[in-house]
């Protein structure tokens, strides 16, 4: 992994209370996702006691985000996974049907979202689901009211740490729990994610501090910023990502606004607008070295597609990385401060470190802001005017 900063800045007070406030987290144990790598170990061994060939998570934003976003970058090689998220009728009944063997997660912090207890009641319908159910478990916080009714109906169940949030919750059970099910080499993830967290207590990740502390300084300036990641591995760890900062980042009339984009697709849809817009924006491209693909672009020469041959013979990964290269160098020369984010090559280790960089910097900026990184006070005044219209 390698974190590039492309803007000079230096404030190194500020860095340095990036740090000290990390570190005050991390020593209070009041935000418990610091020890994940270490308290989840616990998940590596279980047996899920049930014969599947299809994991369903049934859960919605931090109940089921994390776990998507590392779903889809290995998807090629672990068993099936389903996400039912949306209330969303025709995707519920799509999803559905795709369901053969299912070993089922439903996922809830508070055990009592609106969503996801719905899609649950309905697949307890469709699947005959009933008590002792051994394809049926649940992951979600002690004493819940999900967890009370897991007692009840005697599902095995696994617990969140009531200081881990469920944003900041990929690496508790609530993604290793599904992922290990799916075949996910859990480990790895948990052992990168924890390599990161010791380097940067061992000041050996800097660059971190320095964003954050440019972000935080900057949030009036700057007050969002555009993630651009050249890969479809990375289309759900874009969207996970914009829910970090989403609901950690905006409160008290700040923000730092996430965009995220997939190279080079979005380069033809919102490249123009960051090119000749009005700015305002820091930028954050995050590209895979090895695609550990030899896939070429065909020495063919076709009439009047000449001016294409320019590429001929040339690897796909070579391209879709130039692209990234020529982007990122065209918005710099239009000043914005822009990040780069090099993964080597797709492996858990990796991902578990990037998933790491991202929850501290989204810590480190929340305390920098002086705002509370953790809550989501705004979410609750739409969930108490949908109860009366029923
Ligand atoms: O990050 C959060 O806290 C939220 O996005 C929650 O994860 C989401 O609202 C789902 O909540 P719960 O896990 O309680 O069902």
């Amino acid at each position: 992994m390698n974190y590039s900063l492309f803007f000079d800045y230096d404030n190194k007070k500020l860095e340095q209370k990036a740090y000290d406030n990390i570190l005050k987290e991390f020593e209070n144990r009041e935000t418990g996702y610091y020890r994940l790598p270490e308290t989840s170990k616990k998940f590596l061994n279980i047996n899920f006691g049930a014969e599947y060939n299809e994991v369903v998570v049934i859960g919605i934003g931090g109940s089921s985000l994390g776990a998507k976003a590392i779903y889809s970058i290995f998807k090629d090689k672990l068993k099936k996974m389903i996400f039912l998220e949306n209330p969303d009728p025709v995707d519920i009944e799509d999803k559905i049907k795709e369901i053969k063997k299912p070993l089922f997660f439903v996922i809830s912090k508070s055990g009592k979202t609106i969503e996801t207890i719905s899609i649950f009641k309905e697949t307890i319908k469709k699947f005959d689901l009933g008590k002792n159910a051994k394809n049926l478990k649940i992951i979600t916080d002690e004493n819940s009211p999900l967890d009370k009714f897991a007692k009840k109906w005697n599902l095995e169940t696994f617990h969140i740490p009531h200081n881990v949030g469920g944003r900041f919750s990929v690496l508790s059970a609530v993604g290793t729990v599904p992922l290990k099910a799916a075949g996910l080499n859990v480990k790895n993830l948990l052992e990168g994610a924890k390599e990161f967290r010791e380097k940067f207590f061992q000041k050996k990740e800097w660059h971190l501090n320095k964003k954050a502390a440019f972000y935080a300084q900057n949030y009036q300036k700057y007050p969002i910023n555009v993630m651009f990641a050249y890969s479809n591995m990375l289309s759900s760890f874009k969207d996970w990502f914009v829910q970090l900062f989403g609901e950690s980042l905006g409160k008290d009339g700040k923000e730092i606004m996430p965009v995220g984009h997939i190279g080079s697709i979005d380069q033809h849809s919102f490249l123009q607008l960051l090119m000749e817009g009005m700015g305002k924006k820091t930028l954050t491209f995050v590209k895979i070295e090895n695609f550990q693909s030899k896939l070429t672009i065909p020495d063919i020469n076709l009439p009047y597609l000449e001016a294409t041959d320019f590429v001929n013979a040339h690897t796909f990964n070579e391209l879709i990385n130039k692209e990234c290269d020529s982007t990122l160098e065209a918005l710099l020369s239009k000043n914005y401060p822009i990040d780069l984010i090099t993964i080597s090559q797709i492996n858990e280790k990796n991902t578990g470190n990037l998933i790491m960089y991202y929850e501290i910097l989204t810590s480190a900026i929340g305390s920098l802001l002086g705002i509370n990184t953790y809550n989501q006070p705004g979410v609750e005044l739409g969930k108490q005017i949908l109860r009366n219209k029923f």
